[in-house]
């Protein structure tokens, strides 16, 4: 089944056309990868298939109705969910508080309930709190709990808003760049739990410049160049097309590379 749909999504920032006419379609489980140069227009896409931005002109269908331009709160209770390019953790707030506030957005977790001065409020509360422990948890992040986001690694923070997401139970994961300044562990790390979530059935979408761990991780590339699409199909062939190759990668990537680096660790 078709999750997510965009078709002849436009948009312009003055004489500029950061995107010329995106047409995407994501089925329900999938987990693709989104590549191109800088300035291709993946964050700009992400920006207004998510409701941050207004797209010029195009469509965007999520989970079968029109939604296109909502707006982002009301987006993510949808199921449309997603992280930044850059950090928008709270440096000084600790990293359970971090992933607490981001279920304030959730349906019934809003303010209003948290003025409501009753049973219910503290009940919220305490559920927020223990999801947010299992995640962290289950992230590996618990013993962190207690300690600012501001002086956490790097890695760490790349994991802590891949939770502060979760928070709000995405249908449709959307993540800008979640490798970036992460360390080669960290990476497979992050790897490894996206991995299990989409085998648990959530399904993805990753802007990522470190292809060669995406062509590992995606079980599908796009390749966004000048605002639109010029490829689309199985990782390992569009790393090979002569197109990607000139736009993107400037030479071909050596995969026997990796097949040499996966045996010897096997
Ligand atoms: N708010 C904005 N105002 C003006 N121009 C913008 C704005 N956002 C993006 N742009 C421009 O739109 C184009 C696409 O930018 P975008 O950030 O979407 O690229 P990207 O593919 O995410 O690149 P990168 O890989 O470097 O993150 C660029 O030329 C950028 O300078
Ligand atoms: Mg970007």
């Amino acid at each position: 089944m078709t999750l997510f749909e965009t078709n002849g999504v436009e948009k312009s920032f003055g004489g500029l056309q950061a995107l010329n006419g995106v047409n995407v379609s994501i089925d329900e489980g999938e987990l693709v990868g989104l590549i191109g140069p800088n300035g291709a227009g993946k964050t700009t896409y992400f920006n207004c298939v998510t409701g941050l931005l207004e797209s010029d002109d195009g469509t965007v269908r999520f989970n079968g109705q029109d939604v296109t331009n909502m707006d982002s709160a009301e987006l993510a209770r949808e199921g449309m969910v997603r992280t930044f390019q850059l950090s928008r953790t709270l440096q000084t707030m600790t990293v359970r508080e971090n992933v607490q506030i981001a279920a304030m957005d959730h349906p019934g977790e809003n303010a209003l309930t948290a003025f409501r001065q009753t049973d219910e409020m503290y009940e919220v509360e305490e559920q927020i709190t223990e999801r947010a422990d299992d995640l962290l948890n289950r992230f590996d992040l618990g013993h962190l709990k207690d300690t600012t986001a501001g002086k956490i690694s790097g890695g760490d923070r790349k994991i802590l808003e891949i939770c502060r997401g979760l928070m709000l139970d995405p249908k449709l994961f959307l993540l800008d760049e979640p490798f970036a300044g992460v360390n080669e562990a960290t990476v497979e790390e992050i790897s490894k739990y996206i991995k299990n979530l989409n085998d648990e059935g959530m399904t993805f979408v990753i802007i990522e410049h470190g292809l060669r761990e995406l062509v590992q991780l995606v079980d599908r590339l796009i390749v966004l160049h000048e605002g639109a699409v010029l490829a689309d199909g199985d990782p390992y062939e569009v790393v090979s097309d002569e197109q990607v190759i000139n736009v993107y990668m400037g030479k071909p990537m050596n995969l026997d590379e990796d097949t040499e680096k996966e045996a010897s660790n096997a």
